[in-house]
């Protein structure tokens, strides 16, 4: 039977432009084609999930408009269970502007919208969900009290809490030690110890360090270069395969619904961190949630 994770955040259209660079601030440039994609770190985390094997459950809000309806088709048909995607009438659907540029490295603006209401009281009424998963999946585009909240109660059923500190941000040491494992990269890493990461040395450091809030398990994922993974007193660099990379964007949340399939299969973290970086194929095809692959395409 298949395992059961609980995704809670962010549901977004990318409005994405290609161009050979980033523009600088004041600065315009023309770019390439257009492209409107699905996103949100929180539906990609859940696409990602229920594409490599797991029984998913989304909890997210939408706006009252076309963005968030045609969003709601796209996760039924990925036969994601959308029974708790609540509706904001008042507030657009998340939307975020994306630039990528010729080395598949991107930026993005997110207005989130209605991710900003999912509430406390959305997180209760899918209580029940949270007490019958394995595995509960966060980020942080949905409001910090509701992520805090949900990661509460899935402690107290003494569930495992998966957390993508993304967008960075600090985070209290009362809320870390309800997380299992965490999963930044490294401006998020540098975000939570204050460490640059720039090579394997730097790394450790940052995971040490992200430890010693009260947290067993750190993955902080590098790229190209794989990801450093600190599995209570054991550091191991898991390097990633070697893959031309068109679009990165996604591809952080691919490892993490893809790390999260394998360790709600009772997997070692340092296997799971295998899996995900070889789902990490994601980058050799534009877009974040198209970019998704299946089961069968992931070779370890
Ligand atoms: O991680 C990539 C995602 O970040 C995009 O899909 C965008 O919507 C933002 O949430
Ligand atoms: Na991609």
């Amino acid at each position: 039977t298949k395992k059961k994770i609980v995704v809670i955040g962010s549901s977004n259209t990318d409005m994405v432009i290609k161009s050979d660079r980033l523009p600088k601030p004041g600065e315009t440039i023309l770019g390439g084609n257009f492209l409107m994609n699905h996103g949100g770190k929180g539906a990609n985390q859940a696409v990602a999930a229920a594409r490599l094997g797991s029984e998913v459950t989304f909890i997210s809000k939408i706006g009252y408009d076309l963005f968030g309806l045609q969003a709601l088709e796209i996760y039924k048909s990925e036969k994601i269970n959308t029974e708790f995607i609540f509706t904001d009438q008042k507030s657009p659907s998340g939307v975020a502007l994306i630039s990528v540029d010729s080395f598949g490295e991107n930026s993005i603006i997110v207005a989130p919208g209605a991710s900003r209401s999912l509430s406390i009281e959305d997180i209760n009424k899918a209580e029940k969900k949270i007490k019958e998963a394995d595995i509960i999946l966060m980020q942080l585009e949905v409001p910090i009290e509701t992520v805090e909240y949900a990661a509460t109660i899935a402690n107290q059923y003494g569930k495992k809490v998966i957390l993508n500190p993304a967008p960075a941000s600090t985070l209290s040491n009362s809320f870390l030690k309800n997380v299992h494992t965490i999963l930044p990269n490294r401006i998020e890493a540098e975000m939570l110890s204050g460490i640059k990461v720039m090579d394997i040395e730097s790394a450790h450091q940052a995971a040490k360090t992200i430890g010693e809030k009260g947290i067993e398990n750190v993955v902080i994922t590098l790229g190209k270069d794989g990801a450093y993974v600190k599995e209570k007193d054991t550091y191991t660099m898991i390097p990633a395969k070697e893959v031309e990379t068109i679009d990165t964007t996604g591809a952080g949340d691919v490892f993490c619904g893809a790390f999260s399939v394998y360790l709600s299969k009772g997997y070692s973290l340092a296997e799971s961190v295998r899996f995900a970086n070889a789902a990490v194929i994601a980058v050799t095809r534009i877009g974040a949630q198209s970019a998704i692959p299946y089961k069968r395409e992931v070779t370890l």
